[in-house]
C-alpha cells in the first residue's frame, strides 16, 4: 500500500472574542474531531485578535477561552493565516486586515454586514484578484442560511422579491407592542433589559442594521451591486401605540421590514430597496414571525414563495453560520478550485425611494358632515391613486370628527406623498394620523 500524507492542518485566525467570537473559538476548540472530520484535515486556531488582553472570555455556558490564545497583533496573526474570521465588527481596523489577508492569500469569513454594505465591492474585488473565498452567512439574519440559498441554491432561478425581517431588536419591539400594548419606549427599554438592543439602540431603531442586510440580500438575489446609501430607510421611530393597534384591527401586524425587489421585466427591469415599518396582513407568514426572530420571504419565478426562519443573533446561533463558512472555505482550500464570485453581471438600476410602488393605509381625522368623504376620496382620484377600502370608525360626536381608515391599491411613493399632502390641505382634514406602506398582500 503507498504510504499517503494527511494534508497540513488548516491554520484558523480569529478577529474578535465577543459575543460571536467566543462561540465560535469554543466550536473550532471543542469539537476538533468533528471539524476534522467534516473539513478533512485539523482545524487549528492559531490566536483571537482582542483589543483587552485582562478581560476573561467565556461562553455563557462555561467554557473557557485558553488565554494564550489571545493577542492584540492582529496583523501577525493574519499573516500567517489560511482563514481568517473577522468577528470584531465596525469598519476599521476589520477593513484593513481582511484586505491584507485575501492579499496574502487567505480566506476570509465574516459576520460583518456593515462593512460589507460599505465597503462589500473593494473586498469582493480583493478576493477576486487572489483567488480565494469570501464568506459571510452570518451577516445577514445571524443562523438562517439565506445567503448560500440565494447564492447558490437560486443562482439559476429569477428572484423577483425578498421580502425581510432581519432584525430581531425591532421584532421584538414591535411584538411587545402588538401583545402587550407597550408604548415604544417602554418596549426599547423591555429589549435594552434583555440584552437584545444596546444602550443606543440607533443601529437597529433607526433601521441601519436592517438596511445593511437588505443591501447584501439585494446584491445577491438580482446580481446587482447595491450599497447602504442605495437602501431608503425608515426605522420604527414613528409607530405608535395606535398605529399597532389599529393594525390589529385591521388584520394586520406592523413589522420593520427590508424590500428588495424588480420593478418591471426580470431580466431588464429596476429594483427598489427599502427598509421601513409595513403592515402585513395576518394571513402573510411573516405576520407569525415573533419575538426576536428572523425570516426572510423569497419569491422567484421557479421555486415561488420560499420562507427562511430562525435566529437571527445572538452568539450561538451565529457563531453556527461562521462556523459552516469556515468548513466551506476550509474544505475548498484542500481540494482546491475557484469558489463562487461575486455575482454583479445583471446591474439592475436602484430606483429612488419615490418610486417605489406600494400600497398604503392612510388614517386621517375628518370633519363629520356630508360630502367629506366624496372630497378626500375626489383628491385621491386626481392623483390617480386607486382606493381598495374605506373604513370610517365609530365618530367623535361631541369633537364632531369622524376617523377613516383608506387603504389604497399600489401607487408610487411619489403620487401617494403628493395625494397625502392634498388632502391634508382639505378643509375639512383634521390630521393625517398616520401613513403606513402595506406589503406581502
Ligand atoms: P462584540 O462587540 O461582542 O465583540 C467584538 C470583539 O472584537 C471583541 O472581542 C473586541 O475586543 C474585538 N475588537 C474590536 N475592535 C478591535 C480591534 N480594533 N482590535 C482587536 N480586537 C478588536 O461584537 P459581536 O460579537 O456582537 O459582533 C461581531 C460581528 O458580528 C459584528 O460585525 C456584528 O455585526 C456581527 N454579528 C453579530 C451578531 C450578534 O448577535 N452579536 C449577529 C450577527 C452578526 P475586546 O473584547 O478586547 O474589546
Ligand atoms: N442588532 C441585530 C438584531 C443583531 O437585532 O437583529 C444581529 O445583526
Amino acid at each position: 500500500m503507498p504510504e499517503t500524507s494527511s494534508p497540513a492542518p488548516l491554520r484558523v485566525a480569529l478577529l474578535g472574542c465577543g459575543v460571536v467570537g467566543t462561540e465560535v473559538a469554543r466550536g473550532i476548540l471543542a469539537n476538533p474531531i468533528d471539524l476534522e472530520a467534516r473539513v478533512g484535515t485539523r482545524v487549528e486556531l492559531t490566536g483571537i485578535a482582542v483589543r483587552s488582553l485582562d478581560t476573561e472570555r467565556v461562553t455563557d455556558d462555561g467554557f473557557v477561552i485558553p488565554h494564550d490564545l489571545l493577542t492584540t497583533d492582529a496583523e501577525a496573526l493574519v499573516d500567517g493565516a489560511d482563514v481568517v474570521v473577522e468577528v470584531m465588527g465596525g469598519i476599521e481596523p476589520a477593513r484593513t486586515l481582511i484586505v491584507r489577508a485575501l492579499g496574502a492569500g487567505a480566506a476570509v469569513v465574516t459576520a460583518n454586514k456593515a462593512l460589507l454594505a460599505e465597503r462589500g465591492p473593494e473586498l469582493f474585488e480583493a478576493a477576486d484578484a487572489a483567488g480565494v473565498d469570501l464568506l459571510y452567512e452570518a451577516a445577514v439574519a445571524g443562523a438562517i442560511p439565506i445567503v448560500r440559498p440565494i447564492r447558490e441554491s437560486l443562482a439559476g432561478d429569477h428572484v423577483r422579491r425578498v421580502l425581510g425581517i432581519v432584525n430581531g431588536t425591532t421584532n421584538y419591539v414591535l411584538d411587545k407592542m402588538a401583545t402587550e400594548g407597550l408604548d415604544l419606549d417602554q418596549a426599547v427599554k423591555e429589549a435594552q433589559a434583555l440584552g437584545y438592543a444596546e444602550a443606543d439602540p440607533t443601529a437597529d431603531v433607526d433601521g441601519f442594521d436592517a438596511a445593511a442586510k437588505a443591501a447584501i440580500l439585494a446584491s445577491l438575489a438580482f446580481h446587482t451591486r447595491v450599497a447602504l446609501k442605495d437602501v431608503a430607510r425608515e426605522g420604527i421611530r414613528g409607530v405608535s401605540a395606535a398605529d399597532v393597534a389599529w393594525a390589529r384591527r385591521t388584520g394586520h401586524v406592523i413589522k420593520l421590514l427590508a424590500v428588495a425587489e424588480v420593478i418591471g421585466p426580470v431580466d431588464d427591469g429596476e429594483i427598489s430597496v427599502r427598509v421601513h415599518p409595513a403592515l402585513v396582513p395576518d394571513s402573510h407568514p411573516l405576520a407569525a414571525v415573533r419575538g426576536a426572530f428572523n425570516a426572510v420571504f423569497v419569491e422567484a419565478d421557479g421555486a415561488g414563495p420560499l420562507m427562511f426562519y430562525g435566529q437571527g443573533a445572538g452568539g450561538r446561533p451565529t457563531a453556527s453560520a461562521v462556523l459552516g463558512d469556515v468548513v466551506s472555505v476550509a474544505r475548498r482550500r484542500l481540494t482546491g478550485g475557484k469558489g463562487l464570485r461575486e455575482s454583479k453581471d445583471q446591474a439592475f438600476p436602484v430606483l429612488p425611494s419615490q418610486a417605489a410602488v406600494t400600497r398604503y393605509q392612510v388614517r386621517l381625522a375628518v370633519a363629520d358632515r356630508p360630502g367629506v368623504l366624496a372630497q378626500v376620496a375626489g383628491v385621491l382620484a386626481d392623483h390617480g391613486v386607486s382606493i381598495d377600502t374605506v373604513r370610517q370608525a365609530p365618530s367623535d360626536e361631541k369633537a364632531e370628527t369622524a376617523h377613516l381608515i383608506i387603504t389604497t391599491h399600489a401607487a408610487r411613493e411619489a403620487s401617494l406623498a403628493a395625494t397625502v399632502d392634498a388632502v391634508a390641505g382639505l378643509e375639512a382634514v383634521r390630521e393625517i394620523i398616520s401613513v403606513l406602506r402595506v406589503e406581502g398582500s
